[in-house]
């Protein structure tokens, strides 16, 4: 994961870098730093914690010079260290190094470059890039990130600047995301287009293989392998930069979350020539196979149920990490549907790459145009619900459950009637979010003693209860699983006791009769029963109401008052909803 943020031009790159680096905190937030190139020499500083707590210690924003590197880490190799943080430096002190991703031979050239005197100061597979660059022949900057790169196995995006070849950028990309931005007289290279998006709104998204020179007076693209010179296409950014700031809300996730009835909306609005495309592919083939990590896996397994029950098209829905195992199944009669929010889940990336090997076609959901799946997609729909930046996704999935309502009824030939229907949803979740917001305030704050937490649905709602319950784990640290309301007496049942308390979701649909008697068995034993539905019920200690709709949609209002009741939970436990610890939004490693 972690986020890198690179500036070559003409103002000090300083605070620039570190404004940036702010709206890639999301990627990883255990360490960060800033290099820059001034004077003949490079400075670095870094530190532990959050940005702003290392800004406030180390004062990294205060590197001089107009040519500079950052980056936000999520560590993988060595501890959460002030010397562990990046940039990364050789013995000569004069190249820095900043990388996403995990090298995957580090050990063996580590010892190599050891044995040719090379002296290590981290823990990191990072640091071995510095010096395998120091190792290389005379040559540019350029020449040299190349050589070494093609000694490097495993994901990585790099970014190196180095005092031989003052106010060069040299960015690299392999299998980890990297955008390069192109403003006037500036020129900027990160993991994605938030911290730049203010100064330009011109992109180029390198490929895998591709490496980008950058200097005040332009951009050159380059083929790592044989170093030709690659004319690449620049893309027009339609996000706005106001739109990644908090808006007067106290926390990303929370304006997010209020976001909700609009993104609904929005998500409904698709390139009719696209969406007949991703269609045609869905009648075309006989093996549909969604492939997706946590919540959008959860949006994956209510479109999964939507599509069946509206038009018949059955399809399997596979966690992204585990799907390898099963993609030598793959064939040409497979469509695989990928859901991803950011576009750059690396297992999801992985998964689609082998089940392509096999023939298949890919059809996939994104919210960041651009992104890798976006790119290796046959057909890409987009989410339209703008950058979400909390750590714990909200506005996504309800743009993901629209975007697969409408596919399932374009499927069926019912495509204006679905949209009828969700715009309705988009006004009744509008109408209940105050209310839920006192309610859900009020219920976590009755919690704060609680260290477990059951939610249950059946049917098209058992989806909600999963990601109940990933969004209350995600923020609150409570425990809390998600099940089918019949599994639970298949064991869990002997966990609940006095006051446990358990969430049903259980609108009145064809549902609520059986659910209703799963709360009944945990209330025979102590349960706290909160009821989510739209039918009040004695049996519920508390009961959150739902309003009235068509069934197959309570996913999609009944997963809002769920959201914010993790949302309150954490605030009140004094987490920060937006980064939770060890977590990163964007998972680009496996
Ligand atoms: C959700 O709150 C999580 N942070 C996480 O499960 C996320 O949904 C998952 O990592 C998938 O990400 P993607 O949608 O960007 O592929």
């Amino acid at each position: 994961m972690c986020g890198i943020f690179g500036y070559v031009g003409t103002k000090q790159a300083g605070p620039l870098l570190l404004e940036g680096l702010k709206k890639l905190e999301y990627r990883g937030y255990d360490s960060c730093g800033i290099g820059t190139f001034d004077d003949g020499q490079l400075h670095v500083r870094k530190g532990v914690g959050k940005i702003d707590e290392v800004e406030k210690t180390e004062k990294i924003s205060g590197v001089p010079g107009t040519t500079g590197l950052s980056h936000s880490r999520w560590a993988t190799h060595g501890g959460v260290t002030s010397t562990n943080a990046h940039p990364h430096t050789d013995c000569q002190k004069s190249i820095a190094v900043v990388h996403n991703g995990i090298i995957e031979n580090y050990q063996e050239l580590k010892k190599e470059l050891q044995t040719k005197g090379h002296r290590f100061t981290s823990q990191t597979d990072t640091e071995i890039i510095a010096h395998l660059i120091e190792s290389q022949a005379a040559g540019t900057l350029a020449e040299k990130v190349r050589a070494a790169t093609l000694q490097l196995h495993g994901s990585f995006a790099l970014l190196v600047i180095s005092t031989n070849d003052p106010h060069t950028l040299v960015a690299v990309r392999n299998e980890s995301p990297m955008a390069i931005g192109l403003g006037v007289n500036e020129f900027f290279a990160a993991s994605d287009v938030m911290p730049f998006l203010e100064h330009t709104k011109n992109a180029v998204f390198l490929e895998d293989g591709e490496m980008a020179v950058l200097t005040k007076a332009g951009v050159t693209f380059m083929d790592v392998k044989n170093g030709t010179i690659l004319s690449k296409l620049a893309k027009t950014l339609d996000w706005d930069s106001q739109s990644a700031t908090k808006m007067g809300h106290p926390h990303f996730m929370i304006k997010e979350i209020l976001e909700q009835p609009a993104a609904i909306k929005n998500a409904l609005v698709q390139d009719p020539e696209k969406l007949d495309r991703f269609v045609t592919l869905l009648k075309q083939h006989a093996d549909v196979k969604f492939v997706a990590c946590g919540t959008s896996r959860h949006a994956a397994l209510v479109g999964r149920y939507a599509m069946n029950q509206l038009s018949g098209k059955s399809a399997e829905v596979y966690i992204a990490s585990e799907f390898s195992y099963f993609a030598d199944q793959c064939t040409k009669d497979t469509l695989i549907v990928a859901v991803s929010q950011s576009g750059e889940t690396a297992d999801v990336l992985v998964g689609l790459r082998k089940a392509k090997a096999k023939g298949a076609k890919i059809a996939s959901l994104v919210n960041v145009a651009g992104s890798s799946i976006d790119r290796e997609s046959d057909v890409c729909l987009y989410l339209n619900c703008g950058p979400e930046i909390a750590v714990a996704s909200t506005k996504a999935f309800t743009a993901q459950l629209s975007v697969l309502y409408l596919l399932a009824y374009t499927l069926a030939g019912q495509k204006n009637a679905g949209i009828a229907h969700l715009k309705e949803v988009a006004r009744h979740a509008a109408d209940r979010l105050p209310k839920w917001q006192t309610q859900t305030q009020k219920l976590a704050e009755s919690w704060t003693q609680h260290e477990h937490v059951y939610f249950l649905g059946r049917g098209v709602n058992f989806p909600v209860a999963l990601e109940g319950a990933l969004k209350l784990k995600e923020i609150s640290y409570i425990h809390a699983e998600g099940m089918p309301a019949g599994e639970l007496k298949h064991g869990t049942l002997a966990l609940i006791e006095k006051n446990t308390p358990v969430i049903l979701i259980n609108p009145h649909d064809y549902t609520f009769s059986d659910t209703l008697s799963n709360g009944m068995e945990t209330k025979a034993r102590g349960a706290k029963l909160i009821g989510l539905s739209d039918s009040a019920n004695e049996a519920y200690d508390e009961y959150i109401a739902l309003p009235k709709m068509p069934e197959l949609f309570y996913p999609l209002v009944a997963v809002l008052p769920l959201q914010l009741l993790a949302y309150h939970a954490a605030v009140l436990r004094k987490n920060d909803p937006d980064r939770p610890r060890n977590l990163a939004k964007s998972v680009t490693v496996r």
